[in-house]
């Protein structure tokens, strides 16, 4: 589609260089997209974040002048793009600009005279195309621009505080909430009236007919925290201008994925997803995407849950369901990074240098997804269905994040495109309460916070744990009573020691901390447990037991070994029951959180359905082959690319260093901070004890190890014998015993009631016969014994048809209470009521009854009275057949 042009984005990068090295500027390399040391800001947003301390005053450089290329993400922060992507045809996540910059040198009449010869001297544009904006009250731009270079007062605009508070203009730029800003002037290109949109200041400016494509700032002041504006030591310019932007409008198309750079990304995502129309909306997502997310992993990011790296995952992310929105279900994204390579890796060699990095670490996020997304657009499909289409509930929107990994704005877009809207605040409220009750399950350690101020002071407690359990020489560097720093703790204080170095576990990576003691020449801290605080401070919690420990004293640590011999085989444990549930359910199993404590390991992890019994031999059995190969297992440091290589699973959940740990143990191949043991067959015996689910999509299973394993079996062992003892067999028998048992107590049991039901009618017999008449009709009340209600209604029924026209009750006793129940039959039917006569009786004895007029039943204590309300009947009865 892209005709071939003269103005390739390789040419304008070097035409623009080129043009201000003329100018005497000094040609400096893109910074990184992660910016060093400023934890004001989230990505380089522009050219100038690299220069911030040069505006500042607090670094100078030789030459006051200078020019770059800047790689930039607006994704997340105060300049987010995200959202727009895909719908308009000039925003980007990632994006270059081209910038030229005075620190303390030329002003505004340079900048501007500069900017216009470059423009329309070197690239031609048509002066009439070309329309300017100025700050409100900038009468100095104003004039440059209509004086000095004579554009008509019809294309210059003046823009003032339009964001409802002062210097809140699109015309007065801040890198930040705080830092370098001052008032500034656009350069906008005018795309013909076949676009719809309006220029600057009118009220569709946000069309796309009058683009943006350069921003002269004059900077002038550091906003701080309160909003003050302080003046800079000396005015700056930065400028900046997109070069997607400008290539489009040099290579005359109109959207910037038009552009070469994007038209070759386009066909390279349309070739890999089998989606013919170059024109799909999701083909430039996915376009724009790769970009950002390729250049995020080169800088350093890796997708995680928190921070740069949760933005990384939700670009990620959206490009995927993108792609699968275009039916691709298998892993493409990473594919496109060496198309990116060839488009950009001779500006940006750094590319090139990690292309592998990029590739392994989007491949895996992709496979990670991938077992998720599926199910999760099925659950929202549903939602959207029960939700009448309007709006998806923030419950279900917590739903997809937790469980289905879809960020809140990838749900968010996807409701957006059906017309539907996201109930955030529900969502936040979801949110909330997990978190809480995360809290409230948080371990001992788990709500300490160390003061700020001591943080600064202190450095990371040096591990000594992987080596050694003892060690003499560590250092006091701070104590905690009451979660508040002191000099010293006394005898009996609970405390918290923080020391230079320790050997004791910091509890990490789901293995719990160490316990154990802390020994000076007459002080002993018994530890009972080890936290790490603020990521990197092994934090001893426990009890001074004798003496005074003072900050600055000398100690020696003993850890408690034998739990943390039996700890660590339930460590290497988890690695082998993981690689284990891996191999026979899927790589889709994930883990999701770990236990790994002294007596048990807890293992919970992705999986759509109950692991059967079968299933769960088969792991138990896996892992103990591992066990009995005895893999020695091998520790080492080494790079995350280089992990990557050896097809080591990291929980991208977890933050990494730039160094990782990788443990191997046979297949196993894991990152992980945790201790081990030297040779698998230490673990002895793995047992797996339960099985069950956690969340929707997760299950749980827990096991044990060594010993513990072992005492399990031989426990199970044990009440087998008892059984087969009671069983009158061996253990061999016991099956076959107990099943013959279970047939004998069936038979007998079908023996019993037989022998009830004849009893039963035997006894109503009998008992026909002490019936007495009462005006031709028979009435009959009599105590039968041994009969529950059930055996009592049957005896009623025969009792009726014996007796024919008839009026009886019946009571039946056990376990101290009487159960009645009377019946009504033939012409003495709306006589006398079955209710009432149960009534009758149940209140003489102080109980209770009712029912139907010819059946009913009731119930009450078993005493002398029962006998004498029975006694009764027939004249109560001769009272209601013959009323006087
Ligand atoms: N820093 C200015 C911008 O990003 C040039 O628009």
């Amino acid at each position: 589609m892209t005709k071939p042009t003269a103005y390739t984005t390789a040419r304008i990068r070097s035409d623009f260089l080129e043009f201000f090295r003329g100018k005497g500027h000094d040609i400096v390399p893109s910074a990184p997209l992660v910016p060093a040391n400023d934890p004001t800001l989230l990505f380089t947003n522009s050219g100038m974040v690299q220069f911030k301390d040069v505006f500042l005053g607090a670094e100078k450089r030789a030459n006051p002048r200078a020019a770059d290329v800047q790689r930039c993400l607006r994704a997340g922060g105060k300049h987010n793009d995200l959202d727009s992507v895909g719908y308009t045809a000039r925003h980007h996540t990632f994006f270059e600009m081209l910038g030229n910059w005075s620190f303390g040198d030329y002003f505004k009449k340079e900048a501007i005279a500069w900017a216009w010869e470059l423009l329309t001297g070197v690239w031609g544009l048509p002066e009439d195309r070309l329309l300017v904006t100025v700050y409100q009250t900038d009468d100095e731009a104003y004039a440059l621009w209509h004086d000095m270079i004579g554009i008509p007062a019809e294309r210059i605009v003046r823009i003032g505080d339009n964001k409802g508070a002062p210097y809140a203009s699109d015309n007065f730029w801040q890198m930040a909430d705080t830092g370098p800003c001052g008032p500034c002037t656009e350069i906008f290109y005018d795309h013909g009236p076949e676009h719809s949109g309006g220029p600057p200041g009118s009220p569709d400016e946000d069309g796309d007919r009058y683009i943006e494509i350069w921003n002269l700032v004059f900077m002038q002041f550091d906003r701080q925290p309160d909003g003050t504006l302080v003046p800079l030591p000396a005015p700056c310019v930065d400028t900046g201008m997109g070069l997607e932007r400008l290539a489009a409008v040099l290579q005359h198309v109109h959207s910037n994925y038009e552009i070469d750079l994007f038209d070759a990304l386009i066909r390279k995502a349309s070739e890999l997803t089998g989606t013919a129309d170059l024109q799909n909306k999701s083909l430039r997502v996915i376009a724009d995407h790769i970009r950002a997310c390729s250049f995020l992993v080169v800088d350093g990011v890796l997708p995680s849950n928190e921070g740069r790296g949760y933005v990384l995952r939700r670009i990620i992310r959206r490009a995927l369901r993108h792609g699968w929105m275009l039916g691709k279900r298998e892993p493409f994204f990473h594919k496109l990074v060496g198309t990116l390579d060839t488009l950009m890796g001779e500006a940006y060699p750094e590319l090139g240098a990690k292309r592998g990095l990029v590739e392994k670490a989007l491949l895996a996020e992709e496979e990670r997804f991938a077992e998720t997304l599926d199910a999760g657009m099925k659950i929202f499909d549903d939602v959207a269905a029960k939700s009448g289409g309007r709006s998806i509930p923030g419950a279900d929107a917590f739903r997809l994040y937790d469980t289905y990994g879809f960020p809140l704005d990838l749900t968010q877009d996807i409701a957006r495109e059906r017309g539907m809207t996201v109930d955030t605040a529900g969502f936040d409220v979801a949110m909330e309460k997990q978190r809480e009750t995360a809290r409230a399950a948080g371990r001992f350690g788990g709500g300490v916070q160390l003061p700020a101020d001591l943080v600064a002071q202190l450095q990371p407690t040096g591990f000594l744990g992987y080596d050694a359990l003892q060690a003499d020489g560590l250092k006091v560097l701070a104590l905690l009573r009451g979660g508040r720093p002191v000099e010293a703790i006394d005898a009996g204080d609970e405390a918290i020691v923080i020391l230079d170095r320790t050997p004791f576990y910091g509890e990490s990576g789901g293995q719990v901390g160490d316990t154990g003691a802390l020994e000076g020449l007459d002080t002993r801290f018994a530890v009972s447990d080890t936290q790490k605080l603020a990521g990197q401070f092994h934090a001893h919690f426990g009890r001074l037991e004798a003496g005074i420990l003072h900050r600055g004293d000398t100690l020696a640590g003993v850890v408690d070994g034998e739990r943390r011999g039996n700890i660590v085989l339930n460590h290497s444990a988890t690695h082998l029951l993981h690689g284990a549930l891996r191999g026979l359910l899927g790589t889709h199993v994930a883990q999701k959180g770990s236990l790994v404590a002294p007596d048990r390991l807890r293992f919970d992890f992705s999986h759509f359905q109950p692991v059967d019994g079968e299933a769960l031999a088969e792991i138990e059995r896996r892992v103990n082959v591992e066990v009995r190969a005895n893999h020695p297992v091998a520790i080492r440091e080494m790079g995350m690319e280089e992990a990557l290589d050896a097809g080591a699973i990291a929980l991208f959940g977890e933050k990494y260093g730039e160094r990782v740990r990788v443990v191997k143990m046979g297949d196993s191949v894991e990152l992980c901070g945790g201790t081990h043991v030297g040779g698998t067959g230490e673990i002895g015996l793995f047992k797996l004890v339960s099985e069950g689910g956690v969340s929707a999509g997760v299950r749980r299973v827990e096991a044990l190890t060594g010993q513990a394993a072992l005492d399990h079996v031989m426990a199970e062992e044990r009440r087998l014998r008892e059984v087969a003892g009671l069983l009158g067999g061996t253990t061999l028998e016991v099956t076959d015993k107990l099943r013959a048992v279970l047939e004998r107590q069936r038979r007998l049991e079908r023996e019993v009631e037989a022998h009830k039901a004849r009893a039963a009618s035997g006894a109503t017999a009998d008992l026909a016969e002490q019936a007495v008449e009462v005006d031709g009709v028979k009435v009959l009340a009599a105590r039968v014994e041994g009969l529950d209600a059930k055996a009592l209604r049957d005896a009623m029924d025969r009792l009726r048809q014996q007796l024919g026209d008839a009026v009886i009750v019946l009571a039946g006793t056990s376990d101290g209470r009487a159960a009645l129940v009377a019946g009504v039959s033939g012409t003495a039917t709306g006589r006398v009521g079955a209710g009432e006569l149960v009534a009758f009786v149940a209140g003489r004895i102080g109980g209770k009854g009712g029912g139907r007029p010819d059946m009913a039943q009731g119930g009450g204590p078993d005493g002398p009275e029962l006998q004498d309300a029975l006694a009764e009947v027939p004249n109560w009865a001769a009272a209601k057949l013959s009323p006087a």
